[in-house]
């Protein structure tokens, strides 16, 4: 139903400079796979195989990344170093990927119109994959895809927060639907603590209907003089309904490098470990 997945990519990461100088952030590795591969699989696994990416300049790695490299396939075929490739195989064989650019960085939203020309006029999800999220059982998008069959309308993942983390995300008001699941009547991009309606913080997954493209292309910037998601999505839960949905699951901010790092140590024990 839902098949395509929106992978903005096209930010700086100035957190992590000089490393991400001339290659992109999300091709950072988390362990023994880069960042951006967990979101595509994540993407796939909840049945979104088209898998699109907003980008910009220096970030061609992630095309090759998601591309057959024949000369490698060639040299390793047949040795024992072959299962390092079968991750990245499956995900490649399952997917199919294409590629638009943002030009400038005009903010989440702005990367997200860059995209309309990828989706179309369907419902999609999208991943911010320095968010890494580690669902409890199914995966965080899987969940969510699973309340749209339901709802029908644009969903965003949230999670409680401490408060002086706050200022930090958008934030959102709503109204108890059932437990985790809210309707959305206030959404603030980075308030400040004090005037932050909730402790709910939107996170970096979201199931978006496609109205939201005409609705971004409405709204002015607003914070840091940005376009951003949080207030188009603000206009599209007055017009209709936006759901915010508590998800089950651990979220690592990779945008940050505490969260990095405790993202690596949490993968390293738990997942590569087994
Ligand atoms: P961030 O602000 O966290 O990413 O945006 P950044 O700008 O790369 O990081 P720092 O602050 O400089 O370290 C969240 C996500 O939205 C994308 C980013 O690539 C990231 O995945 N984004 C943001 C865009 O694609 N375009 C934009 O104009 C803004």
């Amino acid at each position: 139903m839902i098949k395509k997945c929106l992978f903005p990519v096209a930010g700086y990461g100035t957190r992590f400079l000089p490393a991400t100088k001339s290659m992109p952030k999300e091709m950072l590795p988390v362990v023994n796979k880069p960042l951006v591969q967990y979101g595509v699989e994540e993407s796939i696994e909840a049945g979104l195989t088209e898998v699109g990416f907003v980008t910009g300049r220096g970030k061609r790695a992630i095309a090759d990344h998601f591309d057959t490299n024949y000369e490698l396939e060639h040299q390793i075929a047949g040795s024992s170093k072959e299962t390092f490739l079968t991750s990245i195989r499956d995900v490649i064989a399952k997917g199919s990927f294409s590629y638009t650019r943002q030009s400038e960085m005009k903010g989440l939203g702005d990367a997200i119109l860059n995209g309309k020309r990828l989706i179309g006029d369907e419902p999609f999800g999208v991943v911010l994959s320095d968010d890494l999220c580690i669902g409890d059982t199914d995966g965080v998008l899987a969940q969510m895809v699973e309340l749209y069959k339901q709802f029908r309308c644009s969903i965003v993942a949230v999670q409680e927060v401490p408060e002086d983390q706050i200022s930090k995300f958008g934030v959102i008001a709503g109204e108890e639907m059932k437990e985790g699941l809210y309707q959305v009547t206030d959404m603030v991009e980075k308030p400040d603590a004090k005037d932050a309606p909730s402790n709910l913080a939107i996170i970096g997954r979201y199931i978006l209907t496609p109205d939201i493209f005409d609705i971004i292309e409405q709204t002015p910037p607003g914070k840091n003089d940005e376009i951003q998601l949080t207030d188009a999505l603000l206009t599209q839960a007055k017009k209709g309904c936006v759901l915010a949905y508590k998800f089950k699951g651990t979220r690592f901010d990779c945008g940050s490098v505490e969260g990095f790092v405790e993202a690596t140590n949490f993968v390293y024990k738990n997942i590569y470990q087994g």
